[in-house]
């Protein structure tokens, strides 16, 4: 099939080049002229695993083409998917601007039939929005369908998440929409959940606000378990297991960050709220979030007694493993406040430095966990890379000024590392 992603970021990005490797057609447009330029050469801007590899052998079989005209695009693909960003205004309210800009030149510029799909994470009633723009900006009535296809991938698997989807969104208003996606995603033999436009709008808010839920709940009882004794490892597991709560995003830590849920969240409260409701569930989700992090920053401060004048070694910056991104990354509001009460920062993370680098300041970057912990005065792991789980602790042990663990995402079993030496702060435990 002859497909088009106007956007070349995460999401349209990973989405052309899955596409493509399936055997369609694929052209993805984007106004980033340097980006795009990139791309021709097989550079991937972002970390990604396989992301790099795909776009490379798709480039190379002619499959996949980059360009910035979405002019091109349009005329291209008789598929188009709408991936561009919606990033949050005030009071966290999505703006939708890039969206609309699209669409007007989508109805400029077609040919004949098009099925235009929303890709980007956008609040409900959007779908009705293009068509709208479309309808207005498209005199010469050539017939068009709008669909939305809410993406589920998640960033550090977004390839294998895209390949292999626990089910498939389409939101649609024709049959002639229904067949057409239906058919591009036949390949992924994933159940595919056909609702109206609006119900898959939804479904991707509610999606990701349910997941951080689960994070902000979980976070909340392991708040309880440390001031009772308990070990929220072990609650969550127990709560976990019953097949109906299920065992995953149960993991305590330092809080959610990334792109995706703290966005999300505003902007489905925001779109609740211009709906007349008030939907204060998830907003003591979102501040048991911003909260963790302060509760996590007081937990160092109790291991240390005192900051002012420590050297505190912190592993992982990124917002989670295997990825590079930065945005909304804990990393960034814990090290702020240490560095405030006086502290020096050194810091190690397998991909995120450069980019950490924009949004950090005075950190000492090293090489290896090793050269981080050196002369240190705790141990800080903010994201849980697989680099920082089978370190060689003696080695560890003999080169910190003090030995002293806070444990951000749990990954060490607190009597191991107290039977090596160190003193060891987990959270929820
Ligand atoms: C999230 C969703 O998982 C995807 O399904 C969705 O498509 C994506 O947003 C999106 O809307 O584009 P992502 O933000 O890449 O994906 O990352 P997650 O794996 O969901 O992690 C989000 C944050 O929650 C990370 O900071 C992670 O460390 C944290 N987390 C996750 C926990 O603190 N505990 C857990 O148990 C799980």
């Amino acid at each position: 099939m002859k497909i088009s992603v106007v956007g070349a970021g995460y999401v349209g990005l990973v989405t052309g080049a899955c596409f493509a490797d399936l055997g369609n057609q694929v052209y993805v447009v984007d106004i980033d002229k340097d980006k795009i330029e990139d791309l021709k050469k097989g550079n991937v801007p972002i970390y990604e695993p396989g992301l790099e590899e795909m776009v490379r052998r798709n480039l190379e079989q002619g499959r996949l083409v980059f360009g910035t005209e979405v002019r091109t695009a349009v005329h291209h693909g008789e598929v188009i998917f709408i991936a561009v960003g919606t990033p949050a205004k005030e009071y966290g309210e999505a703006d939708l601007s890039y969206v609309e800009a699209v669409a007007r030149s989508i109805a400029k510029n077609m040919p004949d039939y098009r099925l235009v799909v929303e890709k980007s994470t956008v609040p409900v009633n959007t779908g009705e929005q293009v068509k709208r723009t479309i309808r207005l900006n498209n005199p010469k009535k050539i017939k068009f369908d709008v669909a939305s296809n809410p993406e589920f991938l998640a960033e550090g698997t977004a390839v294998r998440d895209f390949m292999n989807p626990d089910r498939i969104v389409i939101g649609v208003e024709s049959k002639r929409a229904k067949d057409i996606l239906s058919e591009l995603y036949e390949p992924l033999k994933a159940p595919i959940v056909v609702t109206d436009i609006r119900s898959a709008e939804i479904i991707k808010h509610a999606s990701n606000s349910l997941l951080a839920t689960k994070i902000s709940f979980i976070n909340a009882v392991a708040n309880v378990c440390e001031a009772s004794g308990a070990d929220i490892t072990q609650v969550a597991r127990g709560i976990g297991l019953d097949k109906r709560i299920g065992s995953e995003f149960l993991n305590a830590g330092v809080g959610y960050g990334g792109s995706c849920f703290p966005k999300d969240i505003d902007a489905f409260v925001r779109i609740a709220d211009k709906l007349g409701y008030d939907f204060h569930l998830l907003k003591s989700v979102r501040q048991i979030n911003a909260e963790q992090k302060a509760i996590f920053v007081r937990k160092i401060e109790d291991a240390l007694w005192i900051v002012k004048g420590k050297t505190i070694a912190v592993l992982g910056l990124s917002f989670k493993p295997n990825t590079d991104d930065m945005r909304e990354a804990p990393s960034v509001d814990v090290i702020n406040s240490l560095q405030t009460m006086g502290a020096t920062v050194k810091a190690y993370d397998p991909q995120a430095m450069e980019k950490a680098k924009a949004v950090l300041k005075d950190v000492t970057y090293c090489k290896d966990a090793y050269e981080t912990v050196e002369g240190s005065d705790c141990m800080v792991v903010l994201t849980d890379w697989n680099d920082f789980k089978e370190l060689d602790f003696s080695r560890v042990l003999a080169s910190m000024r003090h030995p002293i663990i806070v444990d951000g995402r749990n990954i060490y079993p607190r009597k191991k590392m107290e039977d090596l030496g160190f003193q060891y702060f987990g959270v929820g435990h």
